[in-house]
């Protein structure tokens, strides 16, 4: 999979798609992040949920891994000089051998990526990062779902089946349909504490929290 050839073309593409519907959902619990001290955020693009994690928490650690590196040029742009010390950058293939520090971060973010993913390799992804969360870790997410019922739902259906189609000539991305993450999320230890829908119900952002004991 590859998101070089999209990366010079991503934020325009988005704003023109989407306006601010998915960066509301990124910072929906944006106040939840001000207490974290290690981040680790997952296929994080051109960094539109860093650049108001860092703005917000000015101590937070952050890891960034993604698999693109044009991407990561994009994202390490937009964060100021000040804050390029405490932002690690990792070109890096979440399937492949990569493995997060043992309980090392008290947040994670997966924003519109674990969408990205065939259901074995979710699952296998899912419990790999959730090792990497501390006791009481929280875990931020914005991706997209199938609306419950209703004209929304075929509405949902097609636009998904629409996007899935040109994203996997754009990016030769290895999913063909969604895979909702939350049977994988809870057999990790972790459950939804909240959740909020938007555009018609076809985006949702989530905050989930590890469970400990
Ligand atoms: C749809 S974009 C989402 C970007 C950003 N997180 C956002 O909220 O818009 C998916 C991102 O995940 C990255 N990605 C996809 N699969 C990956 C993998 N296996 N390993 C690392 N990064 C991956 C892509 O390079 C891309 O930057």
């Amino acid at each position: 999979m590859s998101f070089e050839r999209l990366a010079p073309h991503y934020l325009r593409l988005e704003r023109i798609l989407a306006g601010e519907v998915l960066q509301r959902c990124r910072t929906a619990f944006l106040e939840e992040t001000r207490t974290a001290r290690r981040a680790l955020l997952l296929g994080e693009g051109p960094g539109r949920f860093l650049v108001e994690l860092v703005r917000v928490n000015p101590r937070v650690q952050v890891t960034v891994i993604d698999c693109s590196p044009r991407m990561l040029a994009v994202a390490r742009q937009r964060i100021g000089l000040r804050d390029r010390a405490r932002v690690r950058f990792e070109v890096r293939d979440l399937l492949s051998s990569w493995v997060p520090e043992p309980g090392a971060y008290d947040l994670i973010g997966t924003h519109c990526v674990l969408d990205c993913f065939r259901p074995g390799q979710l699952e296998v992804l899912i419990r790999k990062v959730a090792r990497g969360g501390a006791p009481s870790a929280r875990w931020l997410i914005t991706d997209f779902c199938e609306p419950a019922a209703g004209w929304r739902r075929l509405h949902g259906r097609l636009v998904l089946w629409l996007m899935y189609r040109v994203f996997r000539i754009l990016t030769r991305l290895p999913a063909t349909r969604l895979t909702p993450p939350d049977p994988y999320l809870k057999s990790a230890g972790f459950h939804l504490a909240s959740r909020r829908l938007a555009y018609r119900d076809l985006v949702h952002a989530d905050l989930w929290v590890r469970v400990s004991g």
